[in-house]
């Protein structure tokens, strides 16, 4: 790949997806664009570049689609979840109990084992839960990612990835190879594709956010622009989770860490309030779980 081309395509993948390449990442966008390119029937990169700049939005979305890394499992990292059952949901429960609302954004949720995660952990506090709305609403930048999300099956090898085996004979269906899960946690889960790089407003505000493993893709101008807008439509006792590589430490002060939870971290206020906060700032959502 000539060094122009190289430099195109950073570009392209920067102002679309926010991806951050450094100088000597030829051989990363090689091994994920070259297979796109030959099955378009190009011979290499350089001809795939120039049907780029002809302007096809379609090979657009293709690369930067390719260029995504999709990795993730189900209680990635554990920690998370082990606070969002013991600590977080606790607290937003507590809070909550007048309007008996819970609104969750899992952003970047890849192919689902993130939201559906959640899910579990939220039906195994049904409990406590009884005649609450818990939505949880997926997003990714990748459409195909979303395709499988929506889908819940998941391989042999998937599910044995963090999934606890008691979880995976309670919420799973085997057919084959393969495992489904069961319809009443994949309705828990609403799906959306959204680019972070773009306006998240209409979402409306939530309580408790987790976007992980997505933010270190990006540059720090790109990060500290998301954190301002992810602040400005959090609840201000609301919940951010980041991933393990991740810190809003050193960039921004629109959140504040926990000091004794580490990931987890609170809108501080400086970012401005959401807004006046109730029903009316809750966009209208079809599959929210009551229960
Ligand atoms: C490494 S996965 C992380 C999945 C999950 N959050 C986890 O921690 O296991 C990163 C995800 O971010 C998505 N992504 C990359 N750039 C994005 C953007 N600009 N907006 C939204 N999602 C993006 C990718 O498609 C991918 O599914």
């Amino acid at each position: 790949m000539n060094p122009p081309d190289y430099e195109y395509l950073r570009k392209l993948l920067k102002d679309h997806s926010g991806l951050d390449l450094s100088a000597d990442k030829q051989y990363l966008i090689e091994s994920r664009l070259l297979p796109l390119a030959r099955k378009a029937g190009l011979a290499d990169i350089g001809e795939l570049v120039q049907k780029l700049k002809g302007g096809s939005s379609a090979v657009v979305a293709q690369v930067v689609e390719a260029m995504t890394t999709n990795e993730t499992f189900f209680f990635r990292d554990k920690v998370p979840f082990d606070h969002f059952r013991d600590s977080i949901m606790p607290e937003i429960i507590k809070a909550r109990a007048a309007r008996k609302n819970i609104r969750i954004w899992c952003a970047a949720g890849s192919t689902g084992q993130e939201p559906y995660s959640l899910a579990m952990c939220v039906k195994e506090m049904s409990a406590a839960l009884g005649g609450w709305r818990v939505e949880i609403i997926a997003t990714d930048l990748s459409q195909e990612v979303l395709e499988k999300s929506k889908a819940g099956i998941y391989s042999q090898f998937e599910v044995q990835r963090g999934l606890p085996i008691q979880m995976l004979v309670k919420y799973f269906k085997q057919h084959g190879e393969l495992w489904q899960i069961n319809p009443d946690i994949r309705a828990m889960v609403q799906h959306r594709q959204l680019n972070l790089l773009h306006d998240f407003s209409q979402l409306g505000v939530f309580d408790i956010i987790f976007c992980r493993n997505v933010l270190i893709y990006f540059d720090q101008e790109t990060k500290i622009n998301i954190f301002g807008r992810l602040a400005r439509i959090m609840e201000p006792d609301g919940f951010l989770v980041l991933g393990a590589a991740e810190t809003v430490v050193g960039l921004t002060d629109v959140f504040k860490p926990f000091p004794d939870r580490r990931g987890l971290y609170r809108p501080s206020g400086v970012a401005g309030a959401p807004g006046k906060v109730g029903a009316a700032m809750w966009p209208k959502v079809s599959a929210a779980a009551r229960l």
